[in-house]
C-alpha cells in the first residue's frame, strides 16, 4: 500500500498542508495509521534504508526532534541533528547556500525555524524535500498529526466542529487550514489583538466552501465551545515572544481550557493541545489529566504522522 501512495508523493515538500488535497491528506493519515500497526505488530518497515535526513533547529523541540530521529531510524535511515548553534547558518551562512550544501548529501531537509520565508528559501535553492518542522507562521506536521489522532478518537473529520481557544498562532493556522480542507468546522475564540492573520483565514474559508466545512472567528471562548466536539488550545506566548509573556498573560485571562468551558462542549468532546502545556494558563491541571484529555495519543502520533510524511516524500 504505502509503495504505490509514494509515487504520487515522492519528491514533494511538506511546507503547508494547502499544497495538499482532502485525498492526499487522507492518505498521508492511512500511511501514519499502517505504519503505527506495523510498528505495534513488530513488522519491520525499512521504506528509507540507506536514506538521510538533516534536521535543521533554530527553535527548541521535544517532539518534533524525538519523532523525527526516532522515526527515520525505525525506517531504516539515519537522521543529522543540526542545531544552530553548531551548524553555520548560526554564524551567518546564508540560507540558498545552505540548502545546496546540504542538498548534495542529504536526501531530505526538515526545519524549525522562526522566518517562514527561510523554509521556502531552502526548498527553492535545494533540491531535497523539505519538511516544514514549524515557523512563526505555520506547524503543519502537528496538523497532520492532529487529524490523525481526531480520525482516530472520532472516527472521521467531516462535519466535526474543533473550537480553538488562544492565540491565532502557527498552530492555529495550521487547524484552519488542515481542519477546513478535510470538511471540519474550525471556530477561533482569541482575545482582541491576537486573532489569525487574515490571509490564513480567506485560505481557509476557500477551502471550506469546496469541503462543506467552516470557519468562524469569535472573541469569546463560550460561544466557540458550545457543542464542539474538539477542544484544542496552545501556549499564550510562543517561542520568540518570550519578552510579550507579562502582556499576553492579561490579554489571555479569560482563555482557559478548564472544566467550566468544557461544559460547553459535547459530552464526550475530546481535548488537544500540542504541547508543552503551561498548567494553570491556557489549561487547568485537571482538564489536561482528565478523562477527555487526549494529549499524549497527540503527541504519539508525531511519531507515526512524521514517518509518513518521510517515507511518503522522500
Ligand atoms: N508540539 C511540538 O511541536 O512540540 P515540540 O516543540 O516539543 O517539538
Ligand atoms: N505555538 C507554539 C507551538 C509549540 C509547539 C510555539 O510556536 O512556540
Amino acid at each position: 500500500m504505502i509503495q504505490e501512495v509514494k509515487e504520487r508523493f515522492h519528491g514533494k515538500h511538506f511546507i503547508t498542508l494547502q499544497d495538499y488535497s482532502p485525498e492526499e491528506i487522507s492518505l498521508m493519515a492511512d500511511t501514519a495509521q499502517e505504519l503505527k500497526r506495523q510498528l505495534r505488530a513488530g513488522i519491520p518497515h525499512p521504506i528509507l534504508q540507506g536514506k538521510t535526513l538533516g534536521l535543521i533547529f533554530t527553535k527548541s523541540s521535544t517532539r518534533t526532534r524525538v519523532s523525527f530521529e526516532v522515526g527515520i531510524y525505525q525506517l531504516g535511515g539515519h537522521g543529522l541533528f543540526l542545531s544552530d548553534r553548531d551548524i553555520q547558518i548560526g554564524r551567518g551562512e546564508a540560507i540558498q547556500d545552505t540548502a545546496r550544501v546540504l542538498s548534495r548529501m542529504v536526501d531530505g531537509i526538515m526545519i524549525r525555524t522562526f522566518r517562514h520565508q527561510d523554509v521556502l528559501d531552502l526548498a527553492r535553492f535545494g533540491s531535497v524535500p523539505v519538511i516544514n518542522g514549524l515557523t512563526d507562521s505555520l506547524h503543519p506536521t502537528q496538523v497532520l498529526a492532529d487529524l490523525v489522532t481526531i480520525r482516530e478518537h472520532k472516527g472521521s473529520w467531516q462535519g466535526l466542529k474543533l473550537a480553538y481557544i488562544g492565540d491565532g498562532n502557527n498552530v492555529a493556522h495550521s487547524l484552519l487550514i488542515g481542519g477546513t480542507k478535510v470538511g471540519m468546522h474550525i471556530v477561533i475564540a482569541s482575545p482582541q489583538g491576537y486573532p489569525p492573520a487574515q490571509e490564513v483565514v480567506a485560505l481557509a474559508q476557500a477551502n471550506a466552501n469546496v469541503s462543506g466545512g467552516s470557519v468562524h472567528l469569535v472573541t469569546d471562548p463560550f460561544d466557540a465551545a458550545a457543542g464542539a466536539d474538539i477542544i484544542y488550545t496552545d501556549v499564550w506566548a510562543s517561542m520568540g515572544q518570550e519578552t510579550e509573556a507579562n502582556t499576553r498573560q492579561k490579554a489571555f485571562a479569560g482563555y482557559q481550557v478548564n472544566a467550566e468551558l468544557l461544559q460547553h462542549a459535547q459530552a464526550e468532546a475530546v481535548v488537544m493541545h500540542c504541547l508543552p502545556a503551561h498548567r494553570g494558563e491556557e489549561i487547568t491541571e485537571d482538564v489536561l489529566e482528565g478523562p477527555h484529555s487526549i494529549v499524549f495519543d497527540q503527541a504519539e502520533n508525531r511519531l507515526h504522522a512524521h514517518k509518513a510524511i518521510m517515507a511518503l516524500l522522500i
